[in-house]
């Protein structure tokens, strides 16, 4: 079985990858990344060695290097993840979103049919999406898989608009898919432009720490590890034309988990208590901002089994442990390019 994992360097395609790669020898992975900003080799260094595991650096804008790469190496499978993905970015530059997100997802889905049109048996398209495609919650409600569409920003317009074109070409053209859309991740390797990495390297570096608008806003958060479990299990057992909401069963608001950050990073940094949270800045609030996401992730617990294995608590002291055991990565992930973006977003 040949399988084509797209941004695979990146965040939570590294981890996803890494459980392909060392799950199943039997499998050839495939991991196709442009390398932007947010995609890094150093990501899965730990693999890049071994037998069963391939990796193709390339644009999914480029319709003809698709078509090429899909008609040489007919793969079996597909686990989509390649995107731009953070919302503060689509706020500046929208069509960067649509270009990644839409149309690149449409040349995966042309090169797919192309080469599995007349036999589809066996093979399957996975996208992986997001919960933010819903919109916003209030206070009180569950996303389910029913829940209508109502995205708010461009990123969340665009991955909505990848869903729908990915559910098209499987009522069209009876293209075997599933969709997965899962509530915040965080772990090991997370870009730091995301709240949590972000919050911790500023920390580690006497920065403010920007909470935007009043900080009541709410996010369910899941460790990126259980997200690839997940993702490996739909592959593997979801049923085919489904959607799948995966979530942590874990809300918090924004100001209690940039409390509960820096009381754990007093603690690993031998800081007094409540030395971080006097870098607590309150800025201005972000455009569009979704009040609460929160996902009701029964269908994918009754029907596969799947649930979170690790608390919050437990997750973020893990996380915080990767991110001083792996200081260089830090460094190198925040040289050149990144202080630029900082400066825009955060200092202009
Ligand atoms: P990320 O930004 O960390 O990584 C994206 C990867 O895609 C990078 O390696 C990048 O180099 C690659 N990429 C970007 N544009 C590309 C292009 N044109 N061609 C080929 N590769 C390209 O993202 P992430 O946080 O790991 O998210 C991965 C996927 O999961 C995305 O589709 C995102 O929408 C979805 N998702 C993310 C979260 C989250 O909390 N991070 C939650 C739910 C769903
Ligand atoms: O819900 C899933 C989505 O989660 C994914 O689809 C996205 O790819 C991912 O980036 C994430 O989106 P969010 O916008 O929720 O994540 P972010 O880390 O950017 O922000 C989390 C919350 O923290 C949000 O309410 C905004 C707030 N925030 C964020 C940053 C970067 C701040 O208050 N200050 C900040 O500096």
């Amino acid at each position: 079985m040949k399988i084509l994992i797209t941004g695979g360097a990146g965040f939570i395609g590294s981890h996803v990858v890494r459980r392909f790669v060392l799950n199943y020898p039997n499998y050839e992975i495939y991991n196709l990344d442009a390398l932007t900003y947010a995609g890094n080799l150093e990501n899965i260094a730990d693999i890049e060695n071994q037998a069963n595991y391939h990796f193709v650096k390339g644009d999914i804008t480029d319709a003809a290097f698709i078509d090429q790469l899909f008609q040489e190496q007919q793969f079996d499978g597909v686990v989509h993840l390649a995107a731009e993905s953070h919302v503060d970015r689509s706020i500046k530059d929208p069509l960067a979103f649509v270009k990644t997100n839409v149309l690149g997802t449409m040349n995966l889905l042309n090169a797919t049919k192309a080469i599995w049109e007349h036999n589809y048996a066996g093979k399957r398209f996975y996208h992986v999406s997001t919960d933010e495609v819903y919109g916003a919650l209030g206070a009180e409600g569950l996303f389910t898989e029913t829940t209508a569409y109502d995205p708010n920003s461009p990123y969340s317009a665009s991955k909505a608009s990848s869903d729908h074109f990915v559910r098209a070409y499987g009522e069209t053209y009876g293209l075997p898919y599933v969709i997965t859309n899962c509530s915040n991740n965080y772990g090991p390797n997370h870009f730091p432009e995301k709240l949590i990495p972000l919050f911790i390297n500023n920390i580690i570096n006497n920065k403010p720490l920007p909470v935007y608008g009043d900080g009541n806003y709410t996010r369910d958060w899941l460790y990126v590890i259980d997200h690839a479990r997940a993702i490996d299990l739909v592959f593997h057992k979801g049923e085919l034309a489904e959607t799948y909401n995966i979530g942590g069963f874990n809300e918090w608001k924004n100001i209690d988990l940039v409390k509960l950050l820096c009381e754990q990073m007093d603690l690993k940094l031998g800081r007094e208590e409540g030395t971080s949270e006097q870098l607590i800045t309150f800025v201005k609030d972000r455009p569009g901002h979704d009040l609460r996401y929160a996902i009701d992730a029964s269908k994918i617990n009754k029907e596969l089994g799947w649930e979170p294995s690790v608390t919050f608590e437990e997750g973020l002291k893990q996380t915080i442990d990767w991110y001083f055991d792996n200081p260089e990565w830090l460094v190198h992930v925040t040289s050149g390019a990144y202080q630029e973006y900082y400066s825009k977003q955060y200092e202009a």
